[in-house]
């Protein structure tokens, strides 16, 4: 911290990933509490980098997730604010069981005792919790007008400072919640697919450089592969929210159009955008889902068309420029009927097997899966992972859906269907337990083991 020149209680910028910043103070940890944070990041990238502490607000607001890489810059020319505007999240009050934030009184019992007296920064945009006798609700900081300017970025949030918080609650933009929820840590059981993925699709984004060096070209095509369900279309989507590159989907069945030419002209179009936007983003992303439907073996497509569309998607990918930061993945659950040309070097050279995850690998996707529920003392997901061998993410995916969704039955008698809301009472005696997923098995079964599925008829 000497040497950057920062200092206990100093204000810093912070910037995360998707071009996402936000603004926090310095506070100095103790030596004890250091090799703590250390045990929670990842490999021996530490003797190189330092490691900071941030909350989860924080790490939200920086668009990271913990084991991330930050940008910290020291920020001194924060001013002190002289009006901000604090909303809460309508969702977030709806929860707390109030409709605006004059009638839960939000702003007496939360937004005051927050900032009095604490000095707080705050930066346009940034989201925060804060706990309060209606329970935890959610803030975003919509404006700041600082001593000097209106409209500013950032400021400190002083005892001058004068905090509006009227106005109607705020809906969330879903649309970006959603990529930023894609994360690496949304996807289990795959440590070896996710290192791959980063060699073969992060490191040509960030630095086709490197290859330039070796006068070889970047790796251009990913094909994954895997049956149906192990987590494809969540792994492209995971790399495109991690890399912040401009992703372009091109859904395999939707480009095939019977007008002659049109079907090429759309793909032609996914190529030439995503090399335009390329530049303005950490690179692109094209994504062919289901490739096996537009790009089957040549001698095997039945019609004109798909011959037509082969060979387009041949030329082009050719046709990437060895500099121009731009990846193709395609994605497919019969890698064996696609085109082989298309799996010759230059083309989709790398192949990635997804897999049906094993016992660890199940045992993580239960843990990512019941993040958000509320789970009972007896519910063992370990004995759960155990058990559910053949079944891929989608699988368990649909095992955890089940469990809650006979949970919410055994309280159907209590709900009250006449009332607009639920009883904060019975909301909270919710809780997801073994029984529940007990039946739960029973009715879920591995997608991957039912092409054995025999039925045996018993005669007597
Ligand atoms: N390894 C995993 N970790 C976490 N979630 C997973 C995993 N695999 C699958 N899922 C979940 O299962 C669902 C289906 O996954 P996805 O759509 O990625 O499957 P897919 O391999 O593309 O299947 P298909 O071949 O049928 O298109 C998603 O909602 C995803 O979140
Ligand atoms: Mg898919």
């Amino acid at each position: 911290m000497e040497s950057m020149g920062i200092f206990d209680g100093d204000t810093v910028s912070i910037k995360g990933k998707r071009g996402k910043k936000t603004i926090a103070t310095v506070s100095q940890i103790s030596a004890s509490d250091v090799t703590a944070l250390a045990s929670k990041t990842t490999g021996g990238a530490l003797e190189e980098c330092h490691s900071i502490g941030l909350s989860k607000d924080a790490m939200r607001n920086a668009g990271v997730r913990s084991g991330d890489a930050v940008t910290v810059v020291p920020a001194p020319d924060v001013k002190f604010g002289k009006t901000i505007l604090i909303l809460p999240y309508q969702d977030s009050l709806e929860s707390a069981g109030v409709e605006t934030a004059d009638e839960g009184n939000v702003f007496e019992d939360y937004v005051r005792p927050y900032f009095e007296g604490k000095f707080r920064t705050l930066h346009r945009g940034d989201s925060f919790h804060i706990t309060g006798p209606l329970g935890e609700l959610e803030f975003q900081c919509v404006e700041i007008d600082t001593v000097e300017q209106d409209g500013d970025d950032a400021c400190v949030v002083v005892d001058d400072t004068l905090i509006e918080c009227d106005g109607e609650g705020i809906d969330r933009d879903d649309e970006l919640d959603d990529l930023a929820n894609a994360g690496y840590d949304t996807i289990g059981g795959a440590t070896k697919h996710l290192a791959a993925v980063r060699e073969l699709v992060e490191l040509p984004l960030r630095h086709p450089e490197l290859w330039g060096r070796l006068g070889i070209n970047p790796p251009r095509g990913v094909l994954l592969t895997g049956p149906s369900g192990c987590g494809k279309t969540a792994m492209a989507r995971a790399v495109a929210a991690e890399t912040g590159a401009y992703f372009f989907v091109i859904n395999g069945p939707e480009v095939i159009s019977k007008r002659a030419g049109e079907s090429e002209t759309n793909l032609r179009r996914a190529f030439e955008d995503a090399e335009a936007n390329a530049a303005d983003y950490n690179g692109a992303i094209i994504f062919i889902d289901e490739i096996d439907s537009i790009a089957p073996k040549r001698e095997k497509a039945g019609g004109e068309v798909e011959k037509r569309i082969v060979s387009q998607l041949l030329t082009l990918m050719d046709g990437l420029k060895p500099t121009s930061k731009v990846v193709v993945i395609g994605a497919t659950n019969r890698p064996t009927v696609i085109e082989s040309a298309l799996r010759r070097p230059g083309r989709f050279d790398r192949e990635l097997d997804m897999g049906v995850p094993d016992m660890e690998g199940r045992l993580e996707i239960l843990q990512i899966k019941t993040r958000d529920m509320r789970l009972g003392k007896d519910v063992d997901l370990e004995h759960l992972a155990q058990g559910s061998h053949g079944y891929v993410g989608a699988d368990l995916q649909q095992l955890c859906m089940e469990a809650a969704l006979e949970c919410i039955r055994s309280k159907i008698g209590l709900i009250d269907f006449d009332k607009d809301k639920v009883d904060k009472k019975i909301l909270d005696s919710i809780v997801v337990d073994a029984s529940h997923f007990e039946h739960a098995m029973g009715v879920v079964h591995p997608s991957s083991l039912r092409e054995n599925q025999v039925r045996v008829i018993i005669f007597s």
